[in-house]
């Protein structure tokens, strides 16, 4: 059957003509970063910070490769990664929103990054999910907004705001990614805590900056913001998983790996990495570019944790990275 939409989409073709874009302005070499958060008193042992692999292997899924960015450096290490890379996610995890090294990293990136679009339309992506979500709403807000939800390792379809289909995120939503999305249980909820869409509502810091795409509920029937995307900038969060399907397998947990929930998964990969494709950032060198990549690190693997692959850092020692 040829869908309704697909016979929209070819009439706008033949209206519009097939736009390729400019290819001398597309970075088919993109980096994006991801940042490390502290770790809690069981991780400890293993380093001071970690970052779950599943964000790498995510990013890479999408087309691009990935960098670590460290918590606690200096001003020229955080200027010198916003310059290099074309994009930062911001992965879950479960420190403070307000007051962690990750915090105080990702405010750093944030600020760069409404900035440079804001004085030259300079792109810079930037993905949040899960905590990432969530230190995005504290981003413009400055305040911990969360209030409690009972959706710890819960899948469910979205159910999307009216017009999703304007936003960023889901104007070329293909068909069938559009169906799983709003039918099946393809999206992965990890959390404990979540924004409500009346204190969205009630909040102009966050209702100026940031539409609102889907909402889902938790087991209790509460309404959380499960899509969100700025108005203005290229900034996209997901209370959900979107690497989860993909790369966490402990059977402990109820993850769809369907191939719909691989599909959607594919769908945001892919789309983050094409966003990337719009910023021309780079390193100054080569070398730089090979030593800043996590495959200079080794994960250590646990089959029976949350995320099952881990990078760890530690403060004093930083391996291999050489910026000057
Ligand atoms: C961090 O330091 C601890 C204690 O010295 C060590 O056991 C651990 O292997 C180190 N981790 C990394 C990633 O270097
Ligand atoms: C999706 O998950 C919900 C909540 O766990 C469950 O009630 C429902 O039956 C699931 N639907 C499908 C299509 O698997």
């Amino acid at each position: 059957m040829l869908h309704q939409t697909t016979i929209l989409a070819l009439l706008a073709l033949m209206v519009n003509g097939y736009k390729i874009p400019d290819e001398h302005s597309i970075n088919y070499r993109p980096i994006i970063g991801v940042i490390a958060q502290e770790s809690d008193s069981n991780l400890k042992q293993y380093g001071d910070t970690y970052i779950p692999a599943a964000y790498f292997q995510y990013i890479e899924m999408g087309g691009a490769r990935g960098v670590p960015i460290l918590v606690q450096k200096d001003a020229e290490y955080y200027d010198k990664m916003f310059d290099s890379l074309n994009g930062i996610l911001f992965p879950g995890g479960g420190v403070s929103l307000l007051i962690s090294g990750y915090a105080k990293a990702a405010k750093i990136f944030f600020d760069k990054a409404v900035k440079a679009y804001d004085s030259d339309g300079d792109y810079f992506p930037i993905w949040g999910t899960c905590m990432g979500f969530q230190i995005l709403t504290a981003m413009t807000t400055g305040k911990d907004l969360l209030t409690y939800f009972d959706a710890e390792d819960i899948a469910l379809p979205l159910k999307f705001s009216s017009d999703f289909e304007k936003s960023h995120l889901f104007k070329d939503l293909p068909e069938d990614v559009y169906q799983y999305l709003s039918k099946r249980n393809v999206t992965e909820n990890f959390h404990h805590y979540g924004l409500e869409p009346s204190m969205f509502d009630a909040t102009p810091d966050l209702n100026k900056f940031y539409r609102v795409l889907s909402t889902n509920e938790d087991r209790s029937g509460k309404e959380f913001i499960s899509t969100m995307e700025a108005i203005k900038y290229p900034i996209y969060g997901t209370q959900w998983h979107p690497e989860k399907p993909n790369f966490q397998w402990n059977t402990h947990y109820h993850i769809n790996h369907g191939p719909d929930a691989i599909r959607v998964a594919q769908y945001f990969a892919s789309f983050l990495v094409d966003e990337a494709r719009k910023s021309n950032h780079r390193f100054s060198t080569e070398e730089e570019e090979i030593d800043s990549l996590i495959q200079n690190y080794q994960p250590v693997y646990f089959h029976d944790q949350t995320f099952e692959s881990m990078y760890f850092f530690n403060y004093t020692t930083n391996p291999r990275v050489n910026l000057n």
